[in-house]
């Protein structure tokens, strides 16, 4: 039977079944009343009429009662009335009455045995009929009966009214119900399904879902989330199969998910790969009553997702969101990404002073203004060291746990936060092939050398058996900083240091973005740019024609007041674009509690309100600052509907957004103009290449890259995704995976100094 039959005939039982019980106790209450209430006229009857007759009795009675009898006797429902002498005997009757009910007559004379006043209510000749007996006393002696006769039939008329009333308003109320059923179970439940199932049928067969909604919330909100995972899934790895096969046909060499996930299980068989980090990929926010996953900003998270995505194992990092205890097991465990499960995340909890110490006090005020040559000066606390070393060691035993029933596991540290764990994790397991790679810049020996604790943060990381950075240059300025620090030996041919027994080899591995862009998989996009471009700034309330995109962690070393600059004098140097460009920055807080980045994200705010009140028109602006965390398809929309996209870092280890920018246009258009002080610029040399601190040739970069012929264009973004196609994050993870994997590992590490 239909679901719609069977829900309404079920609503139906019920509705009938409800409305016959509370009609059936309505009804009897009703004539309970109504008898009640003809009790009560009764009395009131007989009272008055006791006091007429007690002055008609004899000598003269029967001739005045039988006139008063014959009067009252027609009255309305009235049926008759008796009067009775003290023996019994009739002394006045209703003319009829003793013709139309006789028995009943006779019946009530037998019945008369007690003296009190009583109430019958019969069936006489298919009639209801209600006989009062009122007892008619004078000073406590009995001076007769009166006996009232009532038709009810009026009662019976009134209760059938009632029936026939809950009748229509069952019948209304089923009517409602039908349509209402039929009318929610198609929008609610027969219209959405049809929707997903439209949906799945399309995806099997390998066409567009774009334009068919699926339902969002309500009961089959669970549902259409995991047909969206089911899509999201079925489409990743249709474009991945399709890729492949577009590789293996043309016999290229680039690097996929796939290819990764191939390599990484004929290198590790079925060892674990063990990711650590300082921040987590996925992060637990509370957003009112709701608990929503979020993907932190930086490079680090968007590089090695994806990497973990393909190869799986244990990502341990600090679990430092407000939901994040709630979210995962009594192990600090989960299974990431939330959405569709590949990898473990493992967090490990620190308490607000450890969190103040390591992270804000010595890895962020400490060894990153050290290794970034921003003018920004390192501050170097004892107490930030001490929890620094805590954290570390608290960090090695996590992962110490997580190996140790694992032979010679490999594990792969990320960045400064960590200078000391790969000698804490080498000291107990030296069977572990432990590499660390460093995300930032490494300044030269000199710059270094103000760090009170250089010495320690060399050993801590010499201890492991392969160091990575972006760039030989940065390799250099690490070996000569050993050199500098400590007795080693360093071969410089083939980039290692020898020391206490232990080698650790150093090498640049420039790191990347996936490739083709996974958002591109995730979110199909089948709008143009121009449309893109043309919805945001409506969504802005802008009317424009160029737009300029930065996406960035606010952070001093990111040159965003050198790039407002520089917008600020391309206006002054070029007038006519008042009106025609507008530059929107998507700029995530970040470290916040260190006064510095708070200091600066008021000092980005009021230099965009300076130039914009410069500039700007109604409509228009010239620079949009959306200070926020915005998420992964958020920004690959600005990237996509960008005519130019801006990184000036001061100094930069790598720099992800110029490549994810890089990678999100499939459709070879727009221009990139990227600081020379970045590690990208090494590898995407047709970008436009500007010296941030150079106001007056970065606003000549926005001049050209909006004046660029469409051919030079398409031709210098083809050139960046042929570089971004061959070294994309599947390549770099594999090459530093067998790299490390194919070390020999040396026997003693010695201690610290
Ligand atoms: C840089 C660092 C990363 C860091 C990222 C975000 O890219 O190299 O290690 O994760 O910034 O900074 P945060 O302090 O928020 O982790």
């Amino acid at each position: 039977m239909k679901i719609t039959i069977r829900l309404i005939l079920s609503l139906l039982f019920v509705a009938i079944l409800v409305a016959g019980v509370f009609s059936y106790f309505q009804i009897r209450l009703e004539r309970q009343d109504q008898i009640e209430e003809l009790n009560r006229r009764c009395i009131l009857l007989a009272e008055s009429l006791q006091e007429s007759i007690k002055n008609l009795l004899p000598p003269n009675y029967k001739t005045k009662l039988n006139q008063l009898v014959e009067k009252f006797g027609n009255r309305e429902r009235l049926y008759g009335i008796v009067i009775y002498d003290g023996q019994n005997d009739i002394l006045a009757i209703t003319p009829g009455l003793t013709v139309r009910i006789p028995e009943h007559i006779a019946q009530l004379k037998s019945s008369f045995d007690e003296d009190t006043t009583k109430y019958s209510v019969e069936t006489l000749h298919s009639k209801e009929i209600h006989t009062y007996i009122y007892l008619m006393k004078e000073d406590g002696k009995v001076l007769g009966k009166l006996g009232l006769f009532h038709d009810i039939s009026y009662i019976n008329t009134r209760l059938e009214n009632i029936w026939r009333y809950n009748f229509i308003r069952l019948l209304t109320l089923s009517l409602l119900i039908i349509v209402t059923t039929v009318l929610v179970v198609r929008w609610s439940i027969v219209g959405p399904i049809a929707k997903i199932a439209d949906r799945l049928k399309y995806l099997r067969m390998g066409k567009s879902t774009k334009n068919i909604d699926i339902p969002q919330g309500d009961i089959l909100g669970p549902l259409a989330i995991e047909v969206t995972h089911l899509a999201k899934s079925l489409s990743i790895a249709r474009a991945k199969a399709e890729e492949e096969a577009r590789l293996r046909i043309i016999g290229e060499k680039t690097w996929t998910a796939e290819r990764l996930k191939e390599h990484v299980r004929m290198e590790l068989g079925e060892k674990n790969l063990i990711l650590v980090s300082n921040r987590e990929p996925y992060m637990h926010i509370k957003k009112g009553r709701k608990i929503e996953s979020i993907i932190p900003a930086g490079g680090l998270v968007t590089a090695l997702d994806p990497v973990l995505r393909a190869c799986g194992g244990v990502w341990v990092a600090h679990g430092s969101g407000d939901a994040d205890v709630e979210t995962a097991d009594k192990d600090g465990k989960l299974k990431v990404p939330p959405e569709e499960p590949l990898y473990t995340l493992k967090r490990v909890w620190l308490n607000k002073e450890e969190e103040e110490g390591y992270y804000y006090g010595f890895s962020n005020e400490g060894i990153w203004p050290l290794c970034h040559i921003t003018h920004t000066r390192p501050d170097f606390r004892l107490e930030d060291w001490i929890y620094y070393q805590k954290v570390n060691e608290k960090f090695a035993e996590a992962v110490l746990e997580e190996i140790k029933n694992e032979n010679e596991p490999l594990v792969i540290i990320q960045d400064y936060h960590f200078a000391l764990l790969p000698f804490l994790i080498k000291s107990k397991r030296p069977d572990a092939k432990v590499a660390i790679f460093w995300h930032i810049p490494w300044p030269n020996p000199e710059a270094f050398s103000i760090c009170p604790w250089q010495k320690e943060i060399l050993v801590g990381l010499l201890g492991a058996d392969l160091i990575g950075f972006h760039i030989q240059f940065h390799c250099n300025n690490f070996l000569e900083t050993v050199d500098r620090v400590l007795e080693s030996k360093i071969n410089w041919e083939q980039f290692f240091v020898e020391k206490g027994g232990q080698t650790t080899f150093v090498k640049p591995f420039p790191i990347s973005v996936a490739f083709p862009s996974l958002l591109d998989a995730q979110f199909a996009e089948s709008r143009s740019n121009e449309l893109i471009k043309s919805e945001i700034f409506n969504e802005l309330g802008i009317a424009s024609e160029y737009l300029g995109v930065g996406v960035d962690r606010i952070d001093y070393t990111k040159g965003i007041i050198e790039r407002f600059k520089a917008i600020e004098r391309f206006f002054e140097k070029h007038p006519n674009y008042i009106g025609k460009f507008t530059f929107v920055e998507l700029g995530a807080p970040s470290r916040t509690h260190i006064k510095r980045y708070h200091d600066l994200i008021a000092e980005v705010e009021t230099t965009v309100e300076k130039i914009c009140w410069k500039f700007q028109s109604i409509n228009w602006k010239p620079i949009v600052f959306l200070k926020a965390h915005h998420s992964h398809q958020d920004i690959n929309r600005y990237y996509k509907g960008s005519d130019v996209c801006m990184v000036t870092s001061l100094h930069d280890g790598m720099n992800l957004v110029a490549k994810e920018f890089v990678s999100a246009r499939n459709d070879e258009d727009g221009i990139l103009i990227l600081s020379q002080f970045t590690g990208a610029s090494r590898e995407l040399q047709d970008a436009i290449m500007v010296n941030p601190y150079d106001i007056e040739q970065t606003a000549d970069a926005i001049y050209t890259a909006l004046n660029m012929k469409v051919e030079e264009r398409k031709e210098r973004m083809q050139h960046l995704r042929g570089v971004i196609r061959d070294r994309n994050i599947y390549r770099w993870a594999g090459n530093l995976i067998s790299t490390l994997n194919r070390i020999r590992i040396s026997k003693a590490v010695e201690e610290p100094v």
